[in-house]
């Protein structure tokens, strides 16, 4: 048997349990993936609560990032063997938050052995996405960026490859209790809250040439003030609003291509994964329930094993 961590109904955290079942098998182009780590995403609990529908079957597995090593190969599986340490994306229908899971050999690539597996576990969707967003405006170095949200999952990458990388001046929002950790990745810290709307003003008096929104609702509404071109306004939260301001949605691009790209900028020290919390997997719920707090600080990791 095989521990994984479902819910059963669409609803709130009681719907959540960890469950037994078999050992699942790979298909064709598939993996088994014996899990070490699996990042936890807003996406979690906002497909849980049927927010993005209720068409999932029931019960669903959670947890859609993961680290791990290869423990049975499908047929027509080029390049993975039994044995290679992974990362990327568990196969849909499947989940993360697991002892063992399915994953297409597409999605995901070799874990390098100087990143743990903690940390490995944080990229392939938060990282990747940071990654799309920070290159969806083509920007000069020297040229600034706001980052709301900077100290979160999606943020903490997001401002490393904007400074380190890409060159930009960055404008960090948050809580004050983030502002050490904004500012140790490079950014200015401005505090979210009442009046933050003059302190951007003040941060940045002639604006900024992106807006990078990881937070959405009235935090982009006025963040996005600041961008000098609407069109600059990128939004990986809130789509629909960033639409309704000039701006876009962050557009995707394939796992394997983003994250491939920045776990070099990893390897190569530009960019930290920064893991705050590690539960086991026993504890899946509180590191979901931590996540669905909105007030994340980096990324929480569930490891197993
Ligand atoms: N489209 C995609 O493919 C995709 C992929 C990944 C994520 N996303 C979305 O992107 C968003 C960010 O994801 P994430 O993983 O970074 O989430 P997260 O880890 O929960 O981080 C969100 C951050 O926003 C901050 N925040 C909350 N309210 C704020 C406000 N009013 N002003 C400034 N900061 C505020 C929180 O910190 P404080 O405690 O400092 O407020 C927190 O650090 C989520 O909506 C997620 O669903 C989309």
């Amino acid at each position: 048997m095989s521990r994984v961590f479902v819910f059963r109904q669409y609803g709130g955290p009681e719907t959540q349990a960890l469950v037994d079942r078999d050992v699942p098998e790979p298909g064709p182009g598939e993996v088994r993936v014996a899990v070490r780590a699996a990042g936890v995403n807003p996406a979690d609990w906002k497909r849980r609560s049927g927010r993005f529908g209720t068409r999932i079957a029931l019960p669903a597995p959670m947890g859609l990032e993961l680290a791990g090593v290869v423990d049975a190969v499908g047929a027509d599986v080029r390049g993975l063997v039994v044995g290679d340490a992974v990362l990327g994306l568990p196969a849909r229908g499947r989940g993360a938050l697991a002892e063992h899971t399915i994953a297409r050999a597409e999605d995901l690539v070799p874990k390098p052995a100087a990143v743990s597996f903690a940390d490995a576990a944080a990229l392939p969707v938060a990282g990747a996405t940071a990654y799309d967003v920070v290159h969806q405006v083509p920007l000069d170095p020297g040229a600034s960026v706001l980052v709301t949200g900077a100290g979160g999952g999606v943020g903490v990458i997001a401002v490393q490859l904007a400074v380190a990388v890409l060159g930009l001046r960055v404008i960090g929002t948050g809580s004050e209790a983030k502002r050490a950790l904004v500012e140790d990745l490079g950014a200015v810290f401005v505090a979210s809250g009442p009046g933050v709307e003059q302190r951007l003003a003040a941060a940045a008096p002639g604006g900024v040439d992106a807006v990078v929104d990881l937070v959405g609702g009235n935090a982009l509404r006025e963040a996005a003030h600041l961008a000098r071109d609407p069109a600059a306004v990128v939004s990986t939260a809130d789509p629909g609003t960033a639409r309704e301001l000039g701006g876009a949605g962050v557009v995707r691009h394939p796992t394997r291509e983003s994250l491939g790209a920045l776990l070099g900028h990893v390897v190569a020290g530009h960019v930290r994964p920064r893991v705050s919390k590690v539960l086991p997997l026993e504890r899946a719920a509180d590191a979901v329930a931590a996540v669905e707090t909105g007030h994340a600080t980096g990324k929480v990791v569930v490891e197993v094993g």
